[in-house]
């Protein structure tokens, strides 16, 4: 589309997508699972997850965003048109929208758990605190709804600042100050880290490994994380992608992407380990060893509240350069279709978000336990939106590698490519069939009932499936 807007300059969008891409999920979420699951294994199955299966569709989305130059719901009804292809796929805009309209009303919330931690570090109110204290100091801030929601409104409304600025002012200025300053901030965090802690054990637990430790619930949640970490699947690089500018090369971005992405993934957890091992603490604490575990390790420590905080300032900015993007493809889309101000779209789409996530919020409270959400999916309202959105994620990959590989033309990719035909064709077999097998493979992981045995034959079951409606698509095309 004429007049569609562009980055600045061409490494924009690299700097976007990699704000996108660290977030929580590399600093709170990949450090608790890697801790749960056993360490290095872990990581193997993560790593090769990014290369083989990451990085393709990471390209693809991008590509999608570039070809039609719209936002996800608008350019894949563009695609679906200039492709004659099944008007359903259009379902990839949709279901992105939704999974960032989800996944913002809880990312949000736990942001905002990070802002009190900020507080409570630079205030010093943590010094010299023992555990019992911390943890039912962060038991006390779950039991809280009320403060809850005042950290969720302030976190979502920064948010939405930004993106209310628009696409040069907004989200790009802010990211030119936030980027830089989070790896400065990363590295203080990790020479800390060193120098306070026992980095040796930390090394030793992230990069050494026995692949007999890992489940194949571990395998499947190495995967799952190695989607969510990229921020795949739900149209937030697809908008990015729109505004890249025409010369830069694909590929070489989303490699550059994938690999900071995994970097600040690896230091992050080679400073909280180094942390928790120095401190004799354990790493099997789950979601709470950013706020419980790593607390405790600060608060023994020379300068551990300030440093303390500055971690958790990182957490933030990690988040909200997350958090843009997922408010970025609706607005767009409200903006293209309703003729709105950008202002009127982002506040629709965030004042929607903010009240879904009071949902999240008093799921750890006030509504913990007996809603009707427990006595329909058995899970909390947090939960059950966290499955939604873990449901939604991937099939929204698994559909966007498939309109990427089957759809698109191989001029039309090798245009989008840049690169020779033996590029072109590994990654269009990565798309069309490694992908989504990978992908499936996650996907029924979600469905609680289906385990054993019974998860590859219904994944061989599906990219059969796949398969052939991909033939029925490549005809039409
Ligand atoms: N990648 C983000 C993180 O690691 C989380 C995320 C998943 C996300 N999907 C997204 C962020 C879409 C923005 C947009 O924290």
């Amino acid at each position: 589309m004429s007049g569609h807007n562009v980055w600045t300059h061409k490494g924009t969008f690299l700097l976007a997508a990699v704000g996108s891409a660290v977030g929580l999920g590399n600093l709170w979420r990949f450090p608790y699972l890697t801790g749960e699951n056993g360490g290095g294994a872990f990581i193997l199955i993560y790593a090769l997850t990014i290369f083989a299966v990451g990085i393709p569709i990471l390209i693809a989305e991008t590509m999608l965003g570039r070809t039609s130059r719209q936002s996800p719901i608008m350019g894949m009804r563009h695609l679906t048109k200039t492709h004659k292809t099944s008007r359903a796929w259009e379902s990839i805009g949709w279901l992105g929208a939704a999974s960032a309209f989800l996944i913002l009303s809880f990312y949000s919330v736990i942001a905002g758990w990070a802002l009190h931690y900020t507080w409570l570090m630079l205030t010093g109110s943590l010094v010299g605190a023992d555990a019992a204290t911390i943890s039912a100091g962060f038991d006390a801030l779950l039991a809280s709804p009320g403060l809850m929601t005042l950290y969720h409104t302030l976190f979502i409304a920064f948010s939405a600042l930004i993106v209310g600025m628009g696409i040069h002012k907004g989200i790009e200025s802010g990211l030119r100050i936030m980027m830089p300053a989070l790896f400065v901030i990363l590295i203080v965090v990790l020479i800390y880290g060193v120098i306070n802690g026992d980095v040796r054990a930390a090394a030793s637990f992230l990069f050494t490994f026995n692949i007999a430790d890992l489940s194949l619930e571990g395998w499947l949640q190495a995967m799952g994380q190695s989607f969510f970490t990229l921020s795949l699947g739900m149209g937030a690089i697809m908008a990015y992608g729109a505004y890249i500018s025409s010369e830069a090369s694909l590929t070489r971005t989303a490699i550059a992407v994938a690999f900071v992405d995994t970097a600040v993934a690896m230091v992050a957890g080679l400073a909280i380990f180094s942390l928790v091992f120095g401190a004799g603490l354990e790493t099997g604490q789950g979601p709470g060893l950013m706020f419980v575990t790593l607390p405790l390790a600060f608060a023994d420590m020379p300068f551990g509240a300030l440093v303390g905080g500055v971690f958790f300032i990182l957490v933030l900015g990690a988040a909200i350069s997350s958090s843009i993007s997922l408010i970025e493809p609706v607005a767009a889309f409200l903006v293209e279709r309703f003729d709105m101000t950008r202002p009127q779209a982002v506040t629709i789409m965030v004042v929607a978000a903010w009240a879904m996530g009071l949902l999240t919020v008093v799921s750890f409270n006030i509504w913990a336990e007996g809603t009707l959400f427990h006595a329909l999916f058995g899970r909390s309202a947090f939960e059950f939106i966290e499955l939604l959105t873990n449901i939604f994620m991937p099939l929204g990959g698994l559909m966007i590698a498939l309109f990427a590989g089957w759809a698109l033309t191989q001029n039309e990719v090798m245009k989008e490519l840049g690169t020779n035909i033996t590029w072109f064709k590994t990654w269009r077999f990565l798309v069309r069939f490694v992908g989504p097998a990978a992908v499936s493979f996650v996907f029924l992981r979600t469905i609680p009932q289906v385990e054993g045995y019974v998860v590859p034959t219904l994944g061989a079951l599906l990219i059969v499936g796949v398969f052939a409606l991909s033939q029925r698509l490549r005809k039409s095309a």
